[in-house]
């Protein structure tokens, strides 16, 4: 059966913008024409874990504007539940992420809706896993542990501090390899360290306790990579798959969402991915 997993967290409307560089201090470049894309570390892991089998749930807020319906629509066609979606008076956050040619991103949030994020802690409890991220606040963050009864998931991004009173409700912690190091190296529940196209390690208790190199492809937009990871994993992980094999299809279903520009756009089915696995071990 499927997980049924709740993702409380940011919805954000992505004005991209794509340029050969990124600009330096000061600098001004020419980009090629914006365009607006779903986005989000939230609604990005809530696209991602439906689109990979989950039965998800998106708990979070946006502006009565049109960023905003840009977003519902993208989260309801990927068969998100978005019933606890709430309408605020403030806009709907905005990111305006530049994307090299590269491949390389940089991105500012203009926090708006996301700071009255809300949900419900009885839809949360029946959840099998419950996701947040670091774009709404510490205290709803905090409240959703507390409400959680499955798997409490923190993707600590952007990074900021962990309270004590956090780390001990989390379960599995997802950073970067940089935003694990700005922590220093937390220790508690399942720690997965991700690397972008280098390997992936699972830490438990401080030790190694499985490793993964992700598929080499050819990265035409890095954005939402992270998220999808996120999402895949847990979908992975709370059907009660290994966290080696977890990592397996959250690699996969990562690399397969920079093939396309925008974070949302690329993000794989299961069938996707299964075929993928399937094709490079053969
Ligand atoms: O993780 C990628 C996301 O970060 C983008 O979609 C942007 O909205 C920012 O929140």
């Amino acid at each position: 059966m499927a997980p049924r997993i709740a993702v409380v967290g940011s919805i954000n409307a992505d004005l991209v913008v794509q340029m050969p560089k990124l600009p330096g201090r000061g600098e001004t470049v020419s980009s090629a024409e914006p365009q607006w894309y779903p986005g989000g570390k939230g609604a990005n892991q809530a696209v991602a874990a439906a689109r990979m089998g989950g039965n998800v749930s998106m708990f979070g807020a946006i502006g009565d504007d049109e960023p905003g319906e840009m977003c519902i629509a993208s989260l309801k066609q990927s068969n998100v539940d978005i019933s606890s979606v709430a309408k605020v008076l403030s806009p709907t956050s905005t990111a305006l992420v530049m994307v090299e040619h590269s491949g390389e991103n940089q991105i500012v949030v203009a926090a708006g809706a996301n700071q009255h994020a809300s949900f419900d802690p009885a839809q949360i409890s029946s959840a099998d896993a419950v996701i947040v991220q670091f774009e709404i606040p510490e205290s709803v963050i905090i409240e959703v542990g507390k409400a959680t009864s499955g798997i409490f998931c923190v993707n600590a991004a952007p990074v900021r501090d962990i309270s004590d009173e956090l780390a001990d409700l989390i379960d599995v912690l997802i950073v970067n390899e940089i935003e694990f190091a700005q922590l220093g190296k937390p220790n508690f529940g399942l720690v997965i360290v991700t690397a972008g196209a280098n390997e992936v390690t699972a830490y438990k208790g401080g030790e190694v306790v499985a490793k993964t190199q992700p598929p080499k492809v050819e990265a035409i937009d890095t954005v939402g990579a992270g998220d999808t990871f996120v999402g895949a994993f847990m979908v992975a992980y709370a059907s009660g798959q290994s966290i080696a094999e977890s990592l397996e299809r959250a690699c996969a279903a990562s690399a397969l969402s920079t093939l396309k520009l925008g974070a949302q756009s690329g993000m794989p089915t299961a069938a996707e991915v299964n075929q993928f696995m399937q094709n490079s071990s053969n």
